[in-house]
């Protein structure tokens, strides 16, 4: 099966597909500029915390080509590498690649040196990123029974990473395989990237897909129709307690309580050696015009204030298995970690 075509680098800009408009409109976005790039980061017209890390290791590069060269030409281009850190606060696989790159940065000799690194690098963690889903894909397929129905949550596929996906990639190779049924997709409020980003990708892979609101989740899982929950992650801490889109934790409870195993599929990218346990990773929290307009109606009251985090943390107690392009890490909660 091909990629998506998330993410590709031409020759010297970077060039996106645009995940704001999309299902209705393909249409590409070419980043030139730290400032485009940045901007593209935190409208989420690129999401998903792999594809974000790969994101900003491009960016690292157009930060070197964008920077003069001069005696300061080092620290000013590190200033650049900062604008992209402050974008999104969750996913860490921002940061782990743009620790890479600046690590790059520093050790080469002279600006046309450092671009020519970052560049090789940047595809580096493109392809591994790439291999990465499709190991994830075959261990977490695995898992899976015959003729399974899985639920996932937000977008976890080929547009979130520069591969199949996460959670996705599992979905994708248990339809290769012959054992998937079908897909159950929550919508994912408030950006909706369950119902216009996951079900696009699946309706174009041939596979079977249903949309259903957040909040039905609970009582589907209760029907005893879904075998599996998976989801990816954009921060797993030290302990196994996972950040993952919001609605993600509610998902992990109601799955618990209805006997459904709940799988994190996540690369190592992913994992975070500097956050011991879930109370360490910072959440962001986004504006109110994303619950404030639907459309383009205004459906709040002026004055009224709004509580909108993008991610919650799931107790690792709750999660079966993490899914890894190592293997599987079963019973993660029983780990002395
Ligand atoms: O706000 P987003 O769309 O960037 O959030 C994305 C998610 O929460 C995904 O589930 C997560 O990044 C894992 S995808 C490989």
């Amino acid at each position: 099966m091909k990629p998506i075509p998330t993410l590709e680098w031409r020759d010297d800009y970077l060039r996106l597909i645009d995940q704001r408009l999309l299902p209705a409109e393909e249409v590409y976005l070419d980043c030139r500029s730290i400032q485009e790039l940045a901007c593209a980061i935190k409208t989420l017209a690129v999401r998903g915390a792999p594809a974000i890390g790969i994101a900003a290791a491009y960016g690292a590069v157009i930060a070197a080509m964008e920077t003069p060269e001069s005696e300061s030409f080092f620290d000013d281009c590190e200033t650049l590498l900062d604008v992209l850190a402050s974008t999104r606060p969750t996913a860490v696989n921002l940061f782990h690649c743009l620790d890479i790159q600046r690590e790059l940065l520093f050790s080469s000799p002279s600006k046309a040196m450092a671009v020519e690194r970052l560049l090789n690098s940047a595809h580096q963690l493109f392809e591994k990123d790439l291999e990465a889903s499709r190991a994830m894909g075959r261990f977490g397929a695995d898992l899976l029974p015959d003729g399974c129905t899985v639920l996932t949550h937000c977008n976890a596929g080929g547009l979130a990473t520069a591969g199949l996906g996460t959670a996705l990639s599992v979905i994708y190779e248990a339809h290769s395989r012959g054992i998937l049924s079908c897909v159950f997709a929550d919508e994912t409020r408030p950006l909706l990237q369950g119902a216009r980003l996951t079900s696009w990708e699946l309706q174009k892979a041939g596979i079977k897909v249903r949309v259903l609101p957040d909040s039905a989740a609970a009582s589907l899982l209760r029907t005893g129709t879904v075998n599996a929950v998976i989801t990816g992650a954009d921060r797993v801490a030290v302990n196994g307690d996972s950040a993952n889109k919001i609605g993600t934790y509610p998902l992990a409870l109601a799955a618990f309580e209805a006997g459904v195993p709940f799988y994190i599929a996540a690369p190592v990218s992913t994992f975070d050696s500097g956050s011991p346990d879930g109370t360490h990773i910072r959440i962001e929290e986004r504006g109110r015009e994303e619950l404030a307009v639907m459309g383009n109606r205004q459906i709040l009251p002026a004055g009224v204030e709004v509580y909108n985090p993008a991610f919650d943390v799931t107790p690792v107690r709750l999660i079966t298995s993490i899914i890894c392009e190592k293997g599987v890490i079963s019973a993660p909660n029983q780990i002395e970690w």
